[in-house]
């Protein structure tokens, strides 16, 4: 026999995944399409178009690789270096590292520069760099969520142009919480996921490719046997070298071409694109300001907690926080009383910021003064039975006195209007 599985309720304020807007959820319960049915293919087309307006450019490839986030940082890579390429990561977190393990197994001779966690890049050292190594690539991510620090980006696209360099972006954690131009910051390649300021679940991987990172791939296509019609261009370059994140051939199933690579995940297709409706329609200065005011308020009433900040304050992402968690306190009881107790998910971090900080997020559909207010009313609960030192009530009371002095300037979204 079997059991039935019911997820229990959950407010999930940790880096994400965080609760999916219930219209995603609506949208991948609907029935669904074959294949190559015009429907479907309409389906698609309009994502792209959506995804084109979400990344800010009028990149013709855009569209959805069926993964987790990882999976589009993965083609990307794949699809673009070969053996021998260099790459130059800068690393500021944990998923910068991710970017050189992924770039490593393609082969790459892979260049590291670092800033401690909790710091980001001054530009010009990046610019510095990418002059002192002269790689093929340049790949770094816009929020490490490890940190929760975000990478200023604006001046690179250019210099890396001018130096024929490609720039690959993962805006996974960032997007839709935070400015992302990906044309006007000259960015040939962007991925993201849909966890995290974008409403959805994970599964889908949305990314953008400009002429230059496409004709580079395009240069690699084998359209594998099969599949292969006569008349077919191939490319003359190595074969990409894996079939499954082969971007040349996923192109080619998202373009009139409709090459049979892959069965289209079409569930995630329709959460993918209700996720850029549910953001297209806010506006996306609209969504960055929501996230601005959640996030701004979720920090002051975390230091009204009588708790420390982690990190740069003025490169912090709009969309989570990162708290030192108090030596007086057991980080871990808390978090599970906060999941146990209130049905509260709020997360720690990686490597060596494990059980050194929290990390609380306010993102997506959780970008919310309810979720943001019971959040903290709920660690004042925890905090106050381990004993930790602070003045009960002023938190709550802190981070409504944001949401009040931002509803009364007359140029705010009203605070109530997630939707
Ligand atoms: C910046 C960043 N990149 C990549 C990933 C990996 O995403 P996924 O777990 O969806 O593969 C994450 C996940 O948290 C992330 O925050």
């Amino acid at each position: 026999m079997t059991q039935v599985f019911t997820p229990p309720p959950r407010l999930l304020m940790g880096p994400g995944p965080i609760d999916a807007d219930p219209r995603v959820l609506k949208a991948m319960s609907s029935q669904l399409l074959g294949q190559f049915d015009p429907s479907m293919t309409a389906c698609m087309d309009l994502t792209m178009a959506a995804y084109r307006d979400v990344f800010a450019t009028s990149n013709q490839w855009t569209f959805l690789v069926d993964s987790t986030s990882r999976g589009a940082i993965e083609a990307a890579m794949v699809s673009m270096l070969e053996p021998g390429d260099k790459v130059l990561v800068p690393i500021f977190g944990r998923f910068g590292h991710l970017l050189c393990e992924i770039a490593s197994r393609c082969g790459a001779v892979v260049t590291k520069i670092e800033v401690p966690w909790g710091q980001v890049f001054p530009q010009e050292q990046i610019i510095e760099a990418i002059l002192k190594e002269r790689p093929k690539l340049l790949a770094l991510v816009q929020g490490d969520t490890s940190t929760t620090m975000l990478q200023p980006l604006s001046a690179l696209g250019r210099v890396c142009h001018e130096n024929d360099v490609l720039l690959y972006c993962d805006a996974t954690a960032s997007i839709g919480g935070n400015v992302l131009d990906t044309d006007d910051w000259m960015l040939d390649v962007v991925s993201v996921g849909l966890q995290k300021c974008l409403c959805g679940p994970s599964g889908s991987a949305p990314i953008t490719l400009n002429d230059r990172a496409v004709s580079l791939i395009q240069g690699r296509k084998h359209i594998e046997a099969g599949l292969r019609s006569d008349g077919q261009e191939e490319g003359q370059g190595r074969v990409i070298s894996s079939n499954y994140f082969d971007l040349s051939m996923i192109i080619d199933y998202w373009s009139k071409a409709r090459l049979n690579h892959h069965t289209e995940a079409t569930s995630m297709l329709y959460a993918a694109y209700e996720c850029a409706r549910i953001l297209l329609e806010e506006g996306l200065t609209e969504a960055i300001e929501r996230h601005e005011l959640n996030g701004r308020a979720l920090a002051s009433g975390l230091a009204a907690l009588n708790l420390r900040l982690f990190g740069d304050q003025q490169n912090r992402m709009n969309n989570v926080v990162g708290v030192y968690i108090p030596e007086d306190v057991p980080g871990e009881k808390i978090r599970h009383e906060m999941l146990m107790d209130f049905g509260i998910e709020i997360g720690t971090s990686f490597g060596p910021l494990h059980g050194v900080i929290w990390r609380i997020g306010t993102m997506g559909y959780n970008a919310r003064p309810d979720a943001v207010l019971k959040t903290l009313a709920c660690l004042e609960q925890c905090l106050l039975a381990s004993g930790h030192r602070l003045s009960p009530g002023e938190s709550v009371a802190e981070a409504r006195a944001i949401y009040r002095a931002a509803s009364d300037q007359p140029t705010q979204a009203p605070l109530e209007a997630v939707k």
